[in-house]
């Protein structure tokens, strides 16, 4: 178990809708990252106990220590939900404001909320009050981009009123909500909310590389940064951040670390989920990490055929002798920004 710390030094692994489940968690941790976010979790969902997003909770001793991440914008059901969470010991939150997804935003959760600060900062002080119950004292953060549209400032008036209420920590994805993924991060907008409050601010937004990251904190002075579709890609880039942030570069990933890699996501998957349901995910996931190496195409109709985990592996240890193409893209999936 790592310490929560938000620390230069402390790389994080976002919350990944579709992505940051159990098994990847602990697949990061193991290669290096401190504190790791779950998928984004919808609380009226858990207000109804709808059983695919209580799925998500899913966590266990090795999982610490993780943010659980919670959308919505109806702050009637904030209470009692948060009350039942740190009843089952969840002890990290956070507040997603940074999600532009279309079916997010109709419920006016995600980036929308950024449109009625007020709301926001109740629903975020709803989360404190409630987290402070934990025996050992909550803790929330709250994730948002610079605004909801292009030109929006949002952040900077947001930033220090969440402060105000007793939140932890701030992350922003220095992009616009209407932008998406387009363009570039605006890393030059978390210098500007570093000075506007004094918790600590994490970083995200194009973090691919160990190097991004410590590019990063350089320029910014941020308190930490997030690697979210660089770990997607990588999720050795935890440990390649760490041993970068003291002056050494570890090896670039080839084939055989990565095959190494894909086998502990599926040893992870098998233990600590282990239904036909992760099996499925599992199998459409890899084919993810080997993108722009030759043969993939071979791999992938293996993989759909296979209808076993040691199959599965098998399938898997291929990639141990697959050459790299013509550079490796990043997997970004575009129903899932
Ligand atoms: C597939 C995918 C799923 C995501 N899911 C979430 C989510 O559940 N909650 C959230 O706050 N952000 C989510 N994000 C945004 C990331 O956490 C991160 O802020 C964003 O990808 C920018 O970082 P990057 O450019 O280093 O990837 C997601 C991004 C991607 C690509």
């Amino acid at each position: 178990m790592t310490k929560f710390e938000i620390t230069p030094d402390s790389p994080w692994l976002a919350p990944l809708a579709g992505y940051s489940d159990l098994p990847f968690r602990l697949l990061c941790r193991r290669h290096g990252a401190g504190v790791t976010c779950s998928e984004m979790v919808s609380v009226k969902g858990l207000a109804y106990k709808n059983s695919g997003t209580t799925r998500l909770l899913n966590t266990c001793p090795e999982d610490a220590p993780m943010v659980l991440q919670l959308f919505g914008a109806d702050p009637q059901y904030f209470p009692a939900v948060m009350e039942k969470l740190v009843s089952m010991g969840y002890r990290n939150y956070d507040l997603n404001c940074g999600c532009a997804v279309r079916k997010v935003m109709k419920s006016g959760s995600g980036v929308a909320l950024m449109r009625d600060v007020d709301l926001l900062v109740r629903i975020a002080k709803i989360m404190v009050e409630k987290a402070a119950l934990h025996p050992k004292g909550g803790r929330v953060g709250v994730k948002f981009r610079i605004g909801p549209e292009y030109g929006d400032e949002t952040y900077l008036d947001l930033a220090p009123r969440l402060e105000d209420i007793g939140v932890n920590w701030v992350t922003m994805h220095p992009r616009y909500g209407k932008q998406l993924f387009r363009g570039e991060a605006d890393w030059s907008k978390l210098v500007k909310l570093k000075e506007a409050v004094s918790i600590p601010v994490i970083a995200s937004g194009d973090l691919y590389t160990a190097r991004d990251g410590v590019r990063c904190i350089g320029e910014t002075g941020v308190d930490g940064v997030m690697f979210a579709r660089g770990a997607m890609f990588d999720p050795t880039v935890f440990d390649r951040f760490r041993a970068l942030r003291k002056g050494r570069e570890l090896p670039p990933l080839d084939g055989a670390m990565l095959a190494r890699v894909v086998r502990e996501h599926i040893r992870f998957t098998r233990e600590y989920e282990g239904d036909g349901r992760s099996f499925r995910k599992i199998r459409s996931i890899i084919p993810r990490y080997t993108k722009g190496l030759q043969g993939i195409r071979a791999l992938r109709g293996r993989l759909n055929q296979c209808e076993s985990w040691e199959a599965l592996e098998a399938a898997a240890a291929e990639i141990k002798a697959m050459r790299n193409a013509d550079g490796i893209s990043l997997p970004v999936d575009d129903n899932c920004l």
